[in-house]
């Protein structure tokens, strides 16, 4: 799977997506959190909580149950207003921003939800094509892009079904390709691999980081399962000569930079680094999640 002479992707990661239209200006992140801070009445559930993702980067966000991940995406997508700080959307600060406002914003950001949030007497054809139904967008040009969505999560032979006739797997990749239609450059990920089987997770990892390595997207993946975290910090795609897909591994299980990882406790960031660096972070509360973690299989998506 390895080949010794392949560099790591941060060698030759494209510089070009980071870069914007105007020359020697940098690309801003596509989402950035400037000490956010936000309560529910009076308990406090954030507090000046600060990150940025940019291009071709996962964000992991990791707290146990309640700790306030939801609560982040929400902050993105709008739906809730921080009570202190700014949130930027592609360099924007869209914080004061009004529905209206928000709206278009939301509609550029993918969400994959935690319960899938498909709907049942849709078929996956009309799951994935809600929004630009919605929006009244020519069918032709609909059902081109959901084509192009159901093969890249590989399910385009399911397009009639309907959810409920569907494995927890197969909702999953319905419910991240209606988030990737309009070809969002940031997917917000709310526990995408809970009550999934290991080598169900695996797969939907795989869907990740070919986000990350081959679409260039930016990612955050709130989770409280430690057991993808290796496998996202550890394994990249690149493309052959051929356009096939390669997947490989890190020398020695090296953290790969791209991907970093948030910690939370108590709405407040305890650490903030690649999967080597929380390995080696000396603090109980990391210990304990570390602890006891079942790593998934390895990486199984072969040439072509
Ligand atoms: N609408 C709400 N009103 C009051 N408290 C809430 C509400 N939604 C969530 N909470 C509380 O906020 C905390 C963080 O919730 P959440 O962001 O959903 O955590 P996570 O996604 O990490 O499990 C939890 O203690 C939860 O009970
Ligand atoms: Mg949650």
């Amino acid at each position: 799977m390895v080949s010794p002479d392949k560099k790591t992707p941060d060698a030759d990661a494209p510089d070009e997506t980071q870069r914007s239209n105007w020359e020697g200006v940098p690309r801003p992140p596509e989402v950035e959190f400037r000490n956010v801070s936000f309560a529910y009445d009076e308990r406090r559930i954030l507090d000046e909580v600060n990150f940025a993702v940019r291009r071709g980067e996962i964000l992991i966000i990791l707290s146990t149950s309640g700790g306030g991940k939801s609560t982040i995406l929400k902050l993105i997508l709008g739906l809730l207003k921080p009570d202190a700080g700014q949130i930027l959307i592609e360099g924007e600060d869209v914080t004061d921003f009004d529905e209206n406002r928000m709206q278009p914003i939301r509609d550029r950001i993918g969400m994959v939800f935690q319960d899938n949030a498909l709907f049942d007497s849709l078929s996956v054809y009309d799951n994935v094509a809600f929004r630009p139904h919605e929006l009244a967008v020519p069918e032709e040009a609909v059902a081109s892009e959901v084509r192009q969505l159901l093969q890249f999560v590989d399910l385009e032979d399911d397009s009639d079904t309907l959810p409920e006739k569907l494995s927890g797997g197969m909702r999953k990749r319905v419910a991240l390709a209606r988030a990737l239609i309009g070809d969002p450059k940031l997917i917000l990920f709310d526990e995408p691999t809970v009550g999934l089987d290991p080598p169900t997770s695996a797969t939907i990892c795989e869907l990740m980081i070919k986000l990350r390595d081959l679409e260039q997207v930016a990612s955050i993946v709130v989770t409280h399962e430690m057991d993808i975290v290796k496998y996202l910090s550890t394994a990249y795609l690149t493309l052959t000569e051929r356009g096939e897909i390669d997947i490989h591994d890190t020398e020695a299980g090296h953290a790969l930079g791209n991907t970093r990882i948030m910690m939370v406790r108590n709405g407040r960031e305890i650490f903030c680094g690649t999967e080597d660096e929380l390995i080696a972070f000396d603090d109980p509360h990391v210990h304990e999640f570390i602890a006891g973690t079942e790593l998934l299989p390895d990486p199984k998506i072969q040439s072509g």
